[in-house]
């Protein structure tokens, strides 16, 4: 593993290995003389900041990139008039497109300030052509880009930026690599994401992750298993298993296994005490699942089922797979066999040729299937898609009334749902210092509902016994019953 390694015995004037992780850890130890000898001449330490846009795999990447960047020597801030910044980007909507031009402005402003200043570019967004095309004109200012299937290369990519002095650009259309055993730096000691595999196979008509994320990889179970055990020794107590579609893990490994598979093997490691994964296709979750979820005393009562439209027709237009009535079932089946289950979702309004009644019909599913909550987004038209080139873009009107209907009844049935927990006291983990109020901590119950309740910072990473007093939407207000368990 990487933490035994010794970074000041790598021989530099020997050639860089030619295999990986080897050779990141030789680039590793190559950055920390770039930066030290920086650090010596500015007379202080360097800093840096990653700035995560997206999803829980991209909060995850970042980890590993923040991992990289302390190994080589930088302090870690929070501030973008860092000496380094990198943002790790997101292209599912693109609204988050625009966030990070606008953003880049600003960081152009710093850079100004400070000639010494880095500004590296990363993740989802950079796998598209007409961005980098944009960023090559526009934004000369930037030294470094890279993208999702080479991460694993940071270090390498940081040593030639500071070699080379140019902007350095390194984009792969594809990889089948995958790198085990770089360095990662947590946000949380207490809990971590995953990745058991990356990219997607399943081209829903709308969505660009599958072509900047590439095709479906799994890691090997031995791999996720010793990295889960290793993290269990460091004081984690919840896991969170992350794909694209967790329900088709295993599939193209040589030894296939399934997702409920690694689940039993992820159960069994000491210290772990809470299981959650994301996300979950509807069409590849498996019977096998829900009854490993049902039988575990780790795997929590939560499920992000995506729905995307309640309407056959359009589900059909996205290629989901899945037929209104389908979804239905299975989501009765699994209330059933797991009563105290949250399950949340994902909708997309204005989808090319949705009408109104395809709308009533997505209302109609959440009002049947009562979701805790509902993740609800207007459709956002991305280049290279074939959603890209239907016809019938919705009017803005319609999309308005129907994301404002929708919404409105999300709201109502979620509020109805979160209740059902009013009075009961339950297992939470404490996550934080509420931000508002700092004698409030906020807990996470196995259900993926918050609470927030007095008590004292020492008690963040730990289970605490809440009494769930009132709920409020969303969230509870409670109090500790219990000390806690270990
Ligand atoms: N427009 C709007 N929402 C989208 N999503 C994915 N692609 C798009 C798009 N083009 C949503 C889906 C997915 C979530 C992560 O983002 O609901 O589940
Ligand atoms: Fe996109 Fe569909 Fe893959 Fe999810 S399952 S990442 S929505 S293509």
């Amino acid at each position: 593993m990487y933490n035994k390694i010794d970074f000041s015995k790598i021989d530099l004037t020997a050639e860089p290995p030619a295999e990986e992780p080897a050779r990141q850890y030789y680039y590793i130890a190559k950055c920390r003389q770039y930066v030290k000898s920086a650090s010596e001449r500015l007379g202080r330490t360097l800093t840096s900041t990653v700035v995560t846009f997206g999803c829980q795999m991209n909060a995850r990447d970042s980890e590993k990139l923040a991992g990289i960047l302390e190994c080589v020597g930088y302090q870690m801030s929070d501030c973008e008039e860092a000496d380094l910044v990198i943002y790790n980007t997101c292209t599912v909507r693109d609204n988050a497109n625009q966030r990070v031009y606008g953003r880049l402005g600003v960081l152009h402003g710093f850079k100004k300030k400070n000639p010494h200043m880095k500004i590296a570019l990363c993740g989802c967004m950079m796998q598209e052509e007409s961005v980098i095309e944009k960023l090559r004109k526009s934004y000369r200012f930037i030294d470094l880009i890279f993208g999702t299937h080479n991460i694993f290369k940071f270090a390498e990519l940081l040593c030639t930026m500071f070699e080379s002095g140019r902007t350095v650009i390194d984009i792969w259309k594809d990889t089948d690599k995958i790198v085990e055993d770089l360095p990662v730096e947590r946000k949380y000691p207490f809990k971590s994401g995953i990745n058991i595999m990356f990219g997607c196979n399943n081209f829903c008509s709308y969505c660009i992750v599958p072509y900047v994320r590439g095709r479906e990889r799994s890691r090997s179970p031995e791999d996720i298993v010793k990295e889960i055990k290793t993290l269990a020794a460091d004081g984690v107590v919840e896991i969170m298993l992350l794909g694209q579609n967790v329900n088709s893990y295993g599939k193209n490994l040589e030894k296939p296994t399934s997702f409920a598979g690694l689940l039993k093997e992820a159960e069994k490691i000491d210290g772990i005490e809470r299981i959650r994964f994301m996300t979950s296709h509807p069409k590849d979750l498996s019977d096998e699942l829900i009854e490993a979820m049902k039988h575990s005393e780790k795997i929590c009562r939560h499920l992000h089922l995506p729905l995307q439209s309640g309407s056959t027709r359009i589900l059909q237009a996205m290629n989901r797979r899945y037929t209104k009535e389908q979804y239905l079932s299975l989501a009765e089946k699994i209330r059933k066999e797991i009563p105290d289950i949250a399950i949340t979702t994902d909708i997309i309004v204005g989808f090319p040729g949705e009408t109104m009644e395809d709308i009533e019909e997505t209302i109609d599913v959440v009002k049947k299937v009562r979701f805790d909550n509902a993740f609800t987004f207007i459709y956002s038209k991305r280049t290279g898609t074939p959603a890209a080139s239907m016809p019938d873009q919705v009017p803005e009107e319609i999309v308005k009334e129907g994301f404002d209907k929708l919404l409105k009844t999300v709201q109502d049935t979620a509020r109805n749902q979160v209740a059902r927990w009013q009075g009961q006291t339950l297992p939470a983990l404490v996550e934080e210092q509420n931000a508002q109020d700092n004698t409030l901590l906020t807990g996470r119950l196995s259900n993926n509902t918050i609470v927030h309740f007095p008590g004292d910072a020492s008690l963040i990473g730990r289970i605490v016994h809440v009494r769930l007093k009132e709920c409020h939407g969303f969230y509870y207000m409670g109090e500790a019953v219990e000390t806690p368990k270990f």
